[in-house]
């Protein structure tokens, strides 16, 4: 019999915690959901209260799967997927680049313990800023690019396609789009390539309405931070749990990603020739990132993508200033 997926959680919050029950609901693999013990409150055990509601609900909603909650690495030995979402979210008036001094310590941290202790791993990365903290991942692991990757296009096209169904009157699940580059304001939604079941965006909506679900997805995190003081969870978690699917059933599924691109999407041309993490189009199965689908964009869509490598760039530029040793 095949063993089945199992699947880490680094940080139990509202993103963890939901990642770990869709993991559940779904049938992926067991999951180990990890946080560190609380400072006020060191009588606590916050991952084990967790795992133990969510594993509670195991005979209501009928799903079979083990969730522990741990303070330990040695507890993700063995691990297929690792999810991050450790750090702290945005508060409302911060942007996801504020969080970078804090998180990318975080972050560096979580990723020498995945080194150490799942070193077979596929990492996906949630934490903001995210093209910079899946840099940080991929350079203190050092594990080969294809087994690092950030969730952000898996969200960011869900909220673009939530929009325009809003707008149109129809059902999400018609809504055909794509949407690359970084994880900030200055993504870049891609109006050409969106549809309803083939059926052109633009022959369906004004260029006016269009633009503005294209600008309300740029920042459709905030939009929730203002409402919410604090960063959304339900919509990360579904895109991250898109994605833990495709790799543990190997479905080739085609997800905009972050992912370690150089010459695609002309990334070293707008990077001082060297590569980084980016949204891009990739084919996501058991090894993790495929393939990177490196279609041609057209001129005005290159240059909001080059826009969007080079605010990756200076977040990096931001990351290495703090931590030299991960230039
Ligand atoms: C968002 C955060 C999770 O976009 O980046 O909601």
């Amino acid at each position: 019999m095949m063993r089945r997926a199992k699947i880490s959680v680094i940080g139990a919050g509202n993103i963890g915690g939901e990642c770990a029950r869709s993991i559940a609901m779904k049938e992926l693999g067991d999951v180990v959901l990890l946080d560190i013990p609380s400072k006020d409150k060191p009588e606590l055990h916050m991952p084990k209260g967790k795992a133990l509601d969510l594993a509670c609900c195991g005979p209501v909603e009928n799903f079979d799967a083990r969730i522990t909650g741990t303070f330990d690495y040695k507890d993700i030995e063995g691990s297929d997927v690792v999810i991050v979402t450790a750090g702290v979210p945005r508060k409302p008036g911060q942007s996801r680049d504020d969080l970078v001094a804090i998180n990318a310590g975080i972050v560096k941290n979580v990723a020498q313990n995945i080194k150490q202790y799942a070193p077979n791993a596929i990492v996906i990365v949630v934490s903001n800023p995210l093209d910079a903290m899946v840099y940080v991942m991929w350079k203190v692991t050092g594990f080969p690019a294809h087994r690092v990757l950030g969730q952000a296009g898996a969200l960011d096209v869900a909220r673009y396609k939530t929009f325009l169904a809003m707008e149109l009157g129809c059902s999400v699940e018609d809504i055909q789009g794509l949407l690359l580059g970084g994880h900030g304001d200055d993504m870049v939604p891609l109006p050409r390539l969106t549809s309803v079941n083939g059926i052109p965006i633009q022959d369906l909506l004004p260029e006016a309405k269009i633009q503005a679900c294209v600008d309300r997805a740029k920042v459709g995190g905030g939009e929730i931070v203002k409402l919410m003081g604090t960063s959304a969870w339900y919509a990360p978690s579904a895109g991250t749990i898109e994605m833990v699917e495709a790799i543990v059933r190997d479905k080739k599924r085609v997800i905009p990603c972050a992912a370690y691109c150089e010459d695609e999407f002309a990334v070293k041309a707008s990077n001082d020739g060297k590569g980084l993490f980016v949204g891009v189009p990739c084919v996501l199965g058991a090894k993790g990132v495929e393939k990177i689908i490196n279609f041609k964009m057209n001129d005005t869509e290159q240059k909001f993508m080059n826009e969007s490598i080079s605010h990756v760039k200076d977040l990096i530029g931001s990351t290495v200033k703090l931590f030299p040793e991960l230039a």
